[in-house]
């Protein structure tokens, strides 16, 4: 389960862009400045017909205009979403499918929904396939209206966008696009069923999973933006995922185990006297309930209590209830929903002023040291929370070091950080918070 986090030590030390240098054979299509669009409904066409070589299909990237251009050869060849619907047909999916009773997963529109797009037939252009799996338009909107007009000379990203591109380039935006499948929303979603059944569980941070995907584009230059990033990315993933708690409290399915504490229920035993769990006791819980899972709130309030400490005690208002009800077996669902919509409320304007915020050396600095101080309260909440840690650290000491410097042994810290989430059933709290307090202590 800590494969994202394991590919996120290894891809981002090599941030060194290097040339891309494309062994396969272009498919033939046109370009999109050929063609004239027509369609007011906005139609998606398939990533075809961006492949072309003057368009986006370039082998190496060029300097002739402010994009790259070779977007789509790099899509279809390094970045995992090309092949989002051929794991539809792997054993693992199939007996999931299989289950569930959904029939086949490739064609199943529980799956579609997120592993290529899941669309009415009058949305779908002539060259739509769902074989291309999550492609340009999944992320960059329906094309018919904007891909003759987004090629000709002179248009802006203002325009594109009143033409329906989506504007990937706002980070809250950016955000909100792609937890529409890593978080999901009400059409589409990763319950216990599911994970049960086999489907990796939902974890996402906005700055490391933008680091792990093959970047497309250029580099932001700001030494800081990823901290930024981060930051936004943690307001906007706490108020998707307090927005689905609600609407589980609200739902059918109660308790929904996708929402605690996983490693609640899956941890292995030990001896009583080896137990971590029963050393540090069960303050603010029933011992043996499942907690809550606060991952996604963990950390992000080490920035806030910091930040903004008026800001910080409305939420933690919110949350608190949020934890003491969904901790409960039979807590109280309309209380939880209404505490989970206000929280999602204060955390989506607060996206809002971090979006504008800007980030210094002394600031992220600061940043990880208040993380870090918190290490005892994290790393209790369970090995989600320590995860979230790990990426919010790892993305502050990459910003950090562009300015201050190499930190070697920071560096070896936070790397030690990401082999204790190596297997999470294994995972000891108070071990890991030791070796968050070494990230701080190091830091110089
Ligand atoms: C809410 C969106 C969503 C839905 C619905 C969904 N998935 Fe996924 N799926 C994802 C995401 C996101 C990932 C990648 C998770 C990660 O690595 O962080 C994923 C990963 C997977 C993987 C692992 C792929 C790999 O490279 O190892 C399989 C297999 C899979 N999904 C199958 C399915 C099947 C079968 C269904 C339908 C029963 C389904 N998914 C429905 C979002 C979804
Ligand atoms: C998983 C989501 C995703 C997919 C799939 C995707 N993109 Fe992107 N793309 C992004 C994001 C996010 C950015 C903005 C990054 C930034 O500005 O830092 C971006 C940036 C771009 C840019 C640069 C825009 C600019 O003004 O600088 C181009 C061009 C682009 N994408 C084209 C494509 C094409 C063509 C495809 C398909 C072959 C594609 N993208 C597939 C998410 C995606
Ligand atoms: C339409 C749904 C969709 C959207 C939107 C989307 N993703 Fe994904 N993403 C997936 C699916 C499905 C997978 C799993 C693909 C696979 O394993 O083959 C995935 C996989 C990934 C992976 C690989 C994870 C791993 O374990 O290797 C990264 C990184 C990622 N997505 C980042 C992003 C980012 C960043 C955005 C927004 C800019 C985004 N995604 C938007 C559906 C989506
Ligand atoms: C309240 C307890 C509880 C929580 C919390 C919980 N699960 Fe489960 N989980 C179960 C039970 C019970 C089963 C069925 C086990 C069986 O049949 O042997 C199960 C089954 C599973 C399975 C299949 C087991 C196998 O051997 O293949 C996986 C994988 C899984 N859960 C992952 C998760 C993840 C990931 C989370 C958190 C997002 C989670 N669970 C949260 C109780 C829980």
């Amino acid at each position: 389960m800590a494969s994202m986090t394991t590919l996120a030590r290894k891809t981002r030390s090599a941030v060194a862009q290097t040339l891309f240098v494309a062994t396969f054979a272009l498919a033939g299509a046109l370009c999109a400045a050929a063609q004239q669009s027509v369609a007011h409904e906005a139609k998606y066409l398939g990533p075809g017909s961006c492949s072309a070589v003057a368009c986006h299909g370039g082998l190496a990237p060029m300097n002739v205009t402010p994009i790259l251009q070779n977007e789509y050869s790099i899509w279809v060849v390094k970045d995992k979403h090309a092949k989002a619907w051929s794991v539809l047909q792997n054993p693992v999916s199939q007996r999931m499918a299989n289950i569930l009773g959904i029939g086949k997963a490739q064609a199943a529109p529980k799956c579609l929904a997120c592993h290529a797009l899941a669309i009415t037939p009058a949305q779908k252009g002539r060259d739509f396939d769902n074989t291309d799996g999550v492609s340009c338009e999944s992320c960059h909107g329906p094309s018919s209206n904007w891909l003759g007009p987004h090629t000709l000379k002179g248009a802006t990203t203002v325009q594109n966008i009143a033409l329906g591109m989506f504007d990937t380039k706002d980070v809250i935006k950016r955000a909100e696009g792609c937890m529409t499948c890593h978080i999901g929303t009400a059409d589409k979603f990763v319950d216990h069923e599911m994970i049960a059944a086999g489907h990796p569980d939902l974890v996402f941070e906005l700055d490391a999973y933008l680091a792990v995907e093959p970047p497309h584009w250029k580099a932001n230059p700001d030494p800081f933006n990823g901290v930024r990033v981060w930051s936004v990315g943690q307001a906007v993933q706490l108020s998707e995922s307090l927005k689905r708690l609600s609407r589980r409290a609200n739902g059918p399915i109660w308790p929904e185990y996708a929402e605690l504490d996983c490693m609640s229920c899956h941890h292995s035993l030990t001896k009583p006297e080896d137990s971590w769990r029963q050393n540090l006791g069960y303050h603010d819980r029933r011992p043996g309930n499942p907690a809550y899972n606060d991952a996604h709130y963990v950390v992000f309030r080490a920035l806030l209590k910091d930040w903004d400490a008026g800001a910080s005690s409305d939420l933690e208002k919110q949350l608190d209830v949020v934890y003491r009800e969904t901790t409960k077996l039979n807590g109280d669902r309309k209380a939880i929903a209404s505490a989970a919509d206000s929280a999602a409320a204060i955390s989506g304007s607060l996206a809002q002023r971090l979006n504008k915020m800007e980030f210094n050396r002394e600031s992220t600095a600061r940043l990880i040291r208040a993380i870090c101080a918190d290490a005892d309260h994290i790393s209790a909440g369970g090995v989600r929370s320590a995860e979230q840690a790990t990426m919010a650290l790892d993305s502050a000491l990459i910003a950090y070091s562009k300015s201050a410097g190499n930190q070697p042994e920071t560096r070896n810290a936070v790397n030690a950080l990401f082999s204790q989430l190596d297997n999470p059933s294994a995972y000891n709290a108070p071990k890991f918070a030791a070796a968050m307090k070494h990230v701080s202590a190091s830091l110089r």
